[in-house]
């Protein structure tokens, strides 16, 4: 049997949020919908945050109230406080994906709190979902944060241990500006498979400096199984200083496919999403595969050679 991977699909999410053009709310709605059928086990559909602060996602409830769910996908949404749970639970999310920052510089540009004060409230959030949703909680800057710089893997470690002990469902280790390299992820993921093997554990990468595929790669060899990717490789936190786009799916997905990994994922009807995207968005996307075409997809050799091997 083919080992499996898991992917959550991002895109209407960590994509959207930093597109300076707002998506049409029924846009997003039709891409969350044709993404159901592609065979993600997770869709991160938006997040209920502050419109002041994340205004390209201010449709938040209307998307979340007008999707086609399929059965076999979770949606799950990202919430950085009480506020955002109540509008999540409203609106009949199965995961409430919490975040919060492992440095305290970026948990204050990004949430606008310390990260005690983070803690203190998505403490509440767990209590306010019990019984309603799943838990998950997406910790950022894991790997390094762009103003401070080295995050110390046991400060990583003891904010987990925290969400742990409060019996969250999963837990998601953030690379938010691309700092990740190979070797840190292969450490990285030692140690997260080994203390939280109760937990349903994610990897989420940005491509910023290169290194998503290779960091993916580096976890998979170590067990991970979960990641969180985003279709045409858009995405970005707006309040991290040089983010860019997440792990491009349709790239990640392919990779994987031709390790003879079994991801559960139909690639030719990711792939016409992704072609699709740059015309909704206005702009070319990072993504690779969908422009180049799978590996198997061989180009015709030129006529003047088709008619020098015939003569
Ligand atoms: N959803 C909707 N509105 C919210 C909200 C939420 N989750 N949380 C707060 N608000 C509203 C408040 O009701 C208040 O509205 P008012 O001005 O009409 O009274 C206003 O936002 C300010 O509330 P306050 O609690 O002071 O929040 P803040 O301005 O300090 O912002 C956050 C804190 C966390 C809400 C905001 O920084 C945020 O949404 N950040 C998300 C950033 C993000 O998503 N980054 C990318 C992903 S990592
Ligand atoms: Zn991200």
């Amino acid at each position: 049997m083919r080992p499996r991977i898991y992917f959550h699909e991002v895109v209407t999410r960590d994509g959207f949020q930093i597109e300076p053009e707002f998506v049409p709310t029924d846009q997003k709605i039709a891409l969350v919908n044709a993404l159901s059928e592609c065979g993600f086990a997770k869709i991160e559909v938006t997040s209920f945050t502050s419109a002041r602060a994340i205004p390209a996602l201010r449709d938040a409830d209307e998307v979340m109230g007008r999707i086609a769910r399929v059965r076999g996908v979770e949606y799950t949404v990202l919430v950085p406080n009480l506020r955002g749970a109540e509008r999540a639970l409203e609106a009949r999310a199965d995961e409430l994906n919490i975040v919060m920052s492992t440095s305290e510089t970026h948990n204050l540009a990004n949430l606008r709190m310390s990260r005690e004060q983070s803690f203190a409230g998505l403490r509440e959030v767990i209590w306010l979902a019990q019984g309603h949703a799943a838990i998950n909680v997406s910790l950022s800057t894991c790997f390094g944060c762009p103003m401070e710089g080295t995050v110390a893997q046991e400060e990583v470690i003891r904010w987990a241990d925290r969400f742990a002990e409060l019996g969250v469902r999963g837990l998601t280790i953030c690379d938010t500006t691309g700092m990740a390299h190979p070797g840190q992820v292969a450490r990285m993921s030692q140690v997260l498979l080994s203390r939280y093997s109760q937990l349903q554990l994610t990897l989420h990468f940005h491509n910023t400096r290169g290194m998503g595929l290779a960091n993916v790669l580096a976890a998979v060899q170590e067990g991970v199984v979960c990641f969180d990717a985003s279709l045409g490789g858009l995405g970005g936190c707006p309040y991290a200083p040089g983010a860019s786009g997440n792990i491009c799916s349709e790239d990640a997905i392919h990779m994987l496919d031709a390790m003879g990994y079994d991801t559960g994922i139909d690639l030719p009807r990711l792939f016409a999403l992704a072609r699709a995207l740059p015309e909704l968005v206005g702009h070319q996307v990072p993504g690779q595969v969908a422009k180049a075409g799978r590996i198997q997809d061989l180009h015709p050799p030129p006529s003047a050679l088709v008619a020098q091997v015939a003569a």
